[in-house]
């Protein structure tokens, strides 16, 4: 039996002696919640492999709390490989550290001997972020270990932003889900891999915008695109966070005629709309849609993205669950905060629905 209980003092007990059990417990972060257990132990971290059915070649991202808020603290756990002198790697990584933490940054670095390789999928690297969630860094004042934590979702589907969520999710899989409420951020975050030369490389683009990155630090962040980002981060497959419906990706200003066409719905019936910056059915779609039954959702986000970002998951999960024979999103048209994460994930979404048409 799954139980739900919010964050109280003997709530927060039961999860962390739940935790250095080896069990798994579903908490809040501030992006999306976590699917948690004690990063040091291969049985614990095996615990979530299995409940999330995840692919044993996606490594998991560690979780620290506020004792371990600098790269020296990081290495003297070991946590971090010690290089044993000075690097420019390190450097750049407590520059990173030093202004995001804690936050929606993850920093992929050499895994250090505290750590298994389980967590990190056997490469030599390993994920580390300090939440910023009160609720998760309580949890891990009351441990003596870091948290393993991917989102807390069947593989393949959409990361939950509630508790609810992850009893939909896994539900039955196990003990305890701490109700912290909706998410604030709403999807992941940031992954960038820090290079020995100090570059800094994006892996998962998400809750801590780029040129937040790019100012703190002085450079410019390389993309995915400049070299094999798959073979760097494995568990960034094209097809991700998929809802059960065919979802359809279309810009406001382009017919969405032909992408419906070669969708695996050619003549939808009942489509629901979830627009990004729009508030109403945009007049290029007008034309494609004519005889189908609309509803429509605007997440109606003028601004850097937030708004958007914090209810884009849900919003899929509901209508997912609704009576549409499919979704047809609004790609938004827009760079900068948190409009690539946006796009990035609608995209993985849709690429399931595109690949069954093809
Ligand atoms: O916001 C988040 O990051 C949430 C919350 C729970 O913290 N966690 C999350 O974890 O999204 P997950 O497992 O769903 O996604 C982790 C991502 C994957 O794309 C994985 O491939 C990448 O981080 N990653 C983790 N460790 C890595 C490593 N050593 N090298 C490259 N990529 C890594
Ligand atoms: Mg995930």
């Amino acid at each position: 039996m799954t139980r739900i209980l919010p964050p109280s003092v003997p709530a927060l007990n039961r999860a962390a002696e739940l935790l250095r059990t080896g069990q798994v417990v579903a908490l809040p972060t501030e992006t999306v919640y976590g699917l948690a257990a004690d990063a040091t132990r291969a049985e614990a971290i095996a615990k979530i492999y299995e409940a999330k059915q995840r692919p044993l070649d996606n490594p998991l991202i560690v979780h620290v709390g506020r004792g371990a808020a600098s790269v020296p603290e990081l290495i003297a756990r070991g946590y971090v490989a010690d290089p044993g002198r000075s690097s420019h790697q390190l450097d750049s990584a407590q520059q990173l550290v030093g202004r995001f933490w804690p936050g929606p940054l993850t920093v992929v670095l050499p895994r250090g001997p505290a750590l298994p390789p389980e967590v990190s999928a056997g490469m030599s690297t390993v994920g580390l972020r300090m939440p910023f969630s009160e609720v998760f860094l309580e949890l891990l004042d009351r441990l003596p270990f870091p948290l393993a934590a991917p989102s807390a979702n069947r593989a393949n589907r959409i990361s939950p932003t509630s508790a609810t969520d992850v009893l939909d999710e896994l539900g039955g899989r196990i003990p305890l889900i701490l109700d912290g409420g909706p998410t604030t951020v709403g999807l992941e975050s940031t992954v960038v891999q820090v290079d020995e030369d100090g570059g800094i490389h994006l892996l998962r683009p998400g809750g801590l915008a780029l040129e937040a990155i790019e100012r703190a630090t002085g450079k410019a962040v390389g993309h995915p695109a400049d070299r094999s980002a798959r073979s760097l981060s494995p568990g960034r497959r094209a097809v991700h966070y998929a809802p059960g419906k065919p979802l359809i990706l279309a810009r406001s200003d382009e017919d969405p005629g032909p992408v419906l066409a070669r969708s695996p719905v050619t003549e939808p019936t009942r489509l629901a709309l979830l627009l990004m910056l729009e508030r109403d059915c945009p007049p290029a779609w007008s034309s494609a849609l004519r005889g189908a039954e609309l509803t429509i959702r605007s997440l109606g986000d003028p601004g850097d993205g937030s708004m958007a970002a914090r209810q884009l998951f849900a919003e899929l999960r509901a209508l997912d669950a609704g009576p549409y024979d499919a979704i047809l999103a609004e790609l938004p048209a827009r760079t900068g905060g948190m409009w690539p994460a946006i796009a990035d994930r609608l995209t993985r979404a849709a690429a399931r629905s595109r690949d069954r048409a093809q």
